[in-house]
């Protein structure tokens, strides 16, 4: 994807997974960027864990239950959708274009118009019927970017590893170059 066009609209999707820290993380970061605006949608079950892994409330966000957010909406598509985390219900209902959920419906959206929608799953082990699911998403023109931090940058603490993880996400969206500081270095 390319750094240099400018992208407006940025949808956040987070879902029932682990991994709250990630979608805190990139919402702070992509809402900083210069010329983007940030749009969160969370499902019931991200709130809850939300709450549990981070002892915060979460940020209100689009209502998930219903469909008219912009977004919903082939006409009006966002310029990138970043599914963060993905749960395995989410990765499978997307993959099956059930469109049930506005989160749902965004991703289907984002996969009919060809506009960018990158997943990020996180689960362990994962089943042949996770594979076959990311498979399909592949195959229809998202991204599996699973939740897979790096350790070669050596991170101090949590935040660092977070934020490393982040830094990578943002560059396969588009919205930013990679840091320096999360570059590998031979
Ligand atoms: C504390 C907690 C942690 C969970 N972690 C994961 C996870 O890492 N990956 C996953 O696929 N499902 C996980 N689940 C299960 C999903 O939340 C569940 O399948 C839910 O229906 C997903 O719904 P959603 O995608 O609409 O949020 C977790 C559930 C709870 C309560």
């Amino acid at each position: 994807m390319d750094c240099d066009r400018p992208v407006k609209n940025v949808v956040l999707a987070v879902t029932g997974a682990s991994g709250a820290c990630y979608a805190q993380r990139f919402m702070e970061r992509a809402a900083a960027l210069p010329g983007i605006a940030l749009h969160l949608v969370l499902t019931d079950t991200a709130r809850e864990i939300w709450r549990h892994e981070l002892g915060c409330e979460p940020p209100v966000g689009l209502d998930n239950r219903r469909f008219d957010a912009p977004f919903c909406s082939g006409s009006a598509a966002a310029d990138v959708m970043v599914v963060l985390p993905c749960s395995m219900g989410m990765l499978a209902r997307i993959a099956a274009g059930t469109a049930d959920d506005a989160i749902a419906r965004m991703a289907d959206v984002q996969l009919k118009e060809r506009r960018p929608l990158i997943i990020v799953p996180r689960e362990t082990p994962i089943s042949l019927i996770h594979l076959r699911n990311m498979t399909a998403l592949t195959e229809a023109g998202a991204v599996i970017a699973p939740a897979a931090p790096g350790f070669y940058t050596r991170p101090a603490d949590l935040e660092t590893l977070v934020d490393g993880f982040v830094s990578r996400l943002l560059q396969v969206a588009g919205l930013a170059p990679l840091d320096d500081a999360y570059r590998w270095k031979p």
